[in-house]
């Protein structure tokens, strides 16, 4: 659970604007509810490396260098990640870590760096590619996890990159090299980008555990620079959909990143795009944050996804099963299922079913499980069997 600087801020994040977004976590309650890892992503260096071949930051954007700014970070109570590529360049055309793993790994590990999203922007077709680009994926990667694992400090690593595109299936591999990996292409603000990551993500359950989840890239709840920046006012989510992001990542046991400008008003300016009190609290959802942390650690599935009309469950430590009402169309919609279907077990006392955004509940007597869900809402239930009087 973090934050990443790319979706609103892309190259021109600057240690400010992380210090000011570390500032807001620790203060708004994000960092408490377990919001943890700030990562700056691609553009934070550099064009070339040192005379000692080391990674160098942007002077003009981290004028105090990286340590510095991870012990900011780490004083707030917060952990600090970065960005690099296992290629000879970043897509952005900064220096790869490809060939420089362990000296990258050791830079980092130096700075106090806790995360490190690697991606991968090399030509889809490997013929193409220059050098040891043309190693698989899964060894490239494997090399900056053996220089992460021998540097001896814990680094969460973050595998991105284009699986369709490049006809990558890291999920395959993830779990033996990576903590997270993405299974989609990049995602904007938009209801249409996280459909395409949900659908993308659902048959991929079996692959994530403790230890290796499936990424649906950062989370575009209180985002609002891709409406901006395009004027398309669709490129941002409706509170309903918001509300839809995180109970469906939290059902899919998805790492949530948020992608918004998380910082006051005052910090963000006239340039900025600060997050809403009414979107922070989406985020800050403790019962939906407690389902996607849940230490089973089992991604839901799919019990039916007709017309767009969702139904997902994931099963919890407790013997609960969370239940996600998901409707994706544009009208509002009855949805509904029973106890059997989401896998509880047979209970003569019936149901108890908590609606975990209005905070009420309600027993159901013959296991049925419905709602009337909003266009582009989720009702998420966390659903036990009733106690024997
Ligand atoms: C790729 C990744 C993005 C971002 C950019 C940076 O497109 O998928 O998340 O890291 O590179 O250049």
């Amino acid at each position: 659970m973090g934050w990443n600087s790319w979706n609103t801020f892309g190259c021109n994040a600057t240690e400010q604007i992380v210090k000011d977004t570390a500032d807001f976590m620790a203060a708004s309650g994000m960092r408490d509810a377990g919001y943890q890892y700030l990562t700056i992503d691609d553009c934070w260096m550099e064009r070339s490396r040192d005379s000692a071949g080391r990674l160098v930051p942007d002077a003009a954007k981290y004028p105090h260098g990286l340590a510095e700014l991870a012990a900011y970070v780490h004083g707030k109570g917060l952990k600090f990640g970065v960005y690099e590529s296992p290629t000879y360049h970043t897509c952005q055309g900064f220096p790869g870590s490809l060939g420089y793993e362990q000296k990258d790994a050791d830079t980092f590990a130096s700075w106090g760096v806790d995360f490190l999203k690697y991606d991968n922007c090399t030509a889809s077709d490997p013929s193409q590619r220059p050098g040891d680009e043309r190693l698989p994926l899964e060894t490239r990667d494997s090399t900056m996890r053996d220089a992460l694992a021998r540097t001896g400090r814990p680094i969460v690593f973050s595998l991105s990159l284009q699986p369709a595109a490049q006809g990558e299936s890291p999920w395959e591999w993830g779990k033996s090299v990576a903590n997270m990996w993405r299974i989609d292409g990049d995602r904007d603000a938009s209801f249409d980008g996280l459909k395409r990551l949900i659908h993308t993500d659902l048959d991929k359950s079996k692959w994530a555990a403790p230890g290796g989840w499936n990424d649906i890239d950062m989370l575009g709840t209180g985002n609002y620079a891709f409406a901006a920046g395009s004027s398309d006012p669709t490129k941002r989510l409706t509170y309903d959909q918001e509300k839809s992001e995180l109970s469906v990542a939290a059902v899919l046991a998805a790492p949530l990143i948020s992608g918004a400008d998380l910082r006051t008003p005052a910090a963000a300016g006239t340039s900025g795009f600060p997050i809403s009190d009414q979107d922070l609290s989406v985020y800050l959802n403790k019962d939906v944050i407690a389902v996607n942390q849940d230490s089973r650690g089992e991604q839901g599935t799919a019990v039916t996804t007709t017309g767009g009309l969702n139904v997902l469950r994931r099963p919890l430590a407790n013997g609960d099963v969370a239940v996600a009402l998901f409707n994706e169309t544009s009208s509002q919609a009855a949805l509904s299922t029973t106890a059997g279907a989401v896998g509880l077990p047979p209970s003569s006392t019936g149901y108890v079913l908590n609606d975990l955004w209005d905070h009420s509940s309600h027993v159901s007597t013959d296991g049925t499980i419905s709602a009337t869900v909003p266009a582009g809402g989720t009702v998420l239930y966390r659903v036990s069997p009733r106690p024997a009087r």
